[in-house]
């Protein structure tokens, strides 16, 4: 009786000393009984028999008001711990997880792409380069190239890492670091690999709801606008899309990409997913296929709805030798850094397709967070690369 009491009033005397000492984000190790707590639902307390201060924090530069997104984010490294980035690193690994587990069930091969390259993939505009040996070498703007070879080799595979694009734009959906998920698949046309994208979407949206209800409710997102996303999305043409801008009285040069308003007006007009397909082949990659028209690129651009932009690209890939070299020579790209890549045309060729999906912008639709900045531990832009 006498120790249970002492040890009470030692207790005691501890709160009220630790009262006036401990600072937010102070670390403690805390020893005692676990039981349920009527007044929370669902929650548990603790009863405490010994409290151990581990480090007493300096004053805690974030406070419970209200920070600049800039003050904020020079404070990432500590910014992670609120509720709200906590959740949505939840959500960012619950995605990862669907996006393997969808291809790991799906009998496609993993196949990592190579992070140095010697040559281009997505144009030579946003390549970063690096010293190599006395040589160039650029940071993969895609690891799309080495999944068509991998494609060759094992019928289904998918890479997915992050990968690098010097974007000299400041803009809500950008990165210079990026994580993209990219499966190639021997035997697909441009239709069958839309299937596979809106089958694979709303995999992931399902996954994600079915196991991320608390994370989802931390940061107010409209379930409903969720919920819908499943297959058949919409499918329309380049021209067809072309034609809701005229419609809206928009000012647009037909043949040119569709910059983020004109994304955010086709993207309205649907509730899903909306896949836009057949480009005019100069809007596309040299690595295309096109139509029998020879005038479009058999590309796919997916957009998500509610003006998240476009989380896929993708299309089937040109599988004529000659055709591919031609291609290679009207976008003034190098034909000896592709000589690997002609191989692929020269042993086996088959009709093939694939696409990529942009995690971080994914991982935003879901979220519901309108700056893509905030769906990565540590984002990399134009002005940041600290911390
Ligand atoms: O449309 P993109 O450029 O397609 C490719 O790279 C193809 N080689 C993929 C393939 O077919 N295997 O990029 C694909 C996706 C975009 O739709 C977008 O979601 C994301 O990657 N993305 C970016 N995300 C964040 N920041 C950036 N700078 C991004 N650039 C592309
Ligand atoms: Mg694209």
């Amino acid at each position: 009786m006498f120790n249970v009491l002492s040890q009470k009033m030692m207790l005691l005397k501890m709160f009220f000393k630790l009262e006036n000492t401990l600072t937010q984000e102070s670390s403690l190790s805390i020893t005692g009984t676990v039981q349920e707590d009527k007044r929370s639902k669902g929650g548990v307390e603790i009863i405490a028999s010994n409290i151990n201060v581990v480090h007493i924090a300096d004053e805690y530069p974030i406070a419970l008001k209200d920070h600049g997104v800039s003050f904020l984010m020079d404070n990432r490294h500590l910014w992670l711990r609120s509720k709200r980035q906590f959740a949505i690193m939840k959500i960012r690994q619950r995605t990862i997880k669907a996006i393997r587990d969808f291809f790991d069930d799906r009998g496609f091969v993993l196949i990592d792409s190579p992070m140095f390259t010697g040559n281009a993939v997505e144009g030579t505009t946003t390549l970063f380069e690096t010293d190599y040996f006395n040589r160039s070498a650029y940071l993969t703007q895609s690891g799309q190239l080495y999944q068509e070879a991998a494609a060759m080799a094992f019928g289904k595979t998918y890479c997915f890492g992050p990968c690098f694009r010097a974007e000299k734009s400041k803009t809500r959906k950008h990165l210079t670091e990026f994580w993209m998920v990219e499966p190639e698949m021997a035997y697909c046309d441009i239709n069958q690999n839309m299937d596979i994208i809106e089958e694979f979407i709303s995999y992931i949206i399902s996954d994600c709801l079915k196991h991320c209800s608390q994370e989802l409710e931390i940061l107010e997102r409209d379930l409903s606008k969720l919920e819908n996303i499943s297959s058949p999305f919409p499918r329309i043409s380049y021209d067809d899309a072309v034609k809701i801008l005229k419609d809206k009285n928009r000012d647009f040069k037909y043949g040119s990409d569709f910059g983020a308003p004109d994304e955010e007006a086709i993207a309205s007009e649907f509730d899903k997913p909306v896949m836009i397909h057949s480009w005019p082949h100069k809007t596309k990659a040299f690595y295309m296929k096109r139509d029998k028209t020879d005038k479009y690129a058999l590309g796919v651009d997916v957009l998500a709805p509610e003006g998240y932009g476009e989380v896929v690209g993708g299309g089937q890939r040109e599988d004529d030798h000659d055709l591919l070299v031609k291609r290679i020579k009207e976008h003034k790209l190098p034909v000896d850094a592709f000589k690997w890549y002609l191989d692929l045309r020269k042993y086996g060729s088959v009709p093939h397709s694939g696409f990529g999906l942009g995690l971080e912008r994914t991982v935003s639709w879901i979220c519901g967070i309108d700056h893509i900045r905030q769906t990565i531990p540590f984002p990399r832009t134009m002005g940041r690369l600290e911390p």
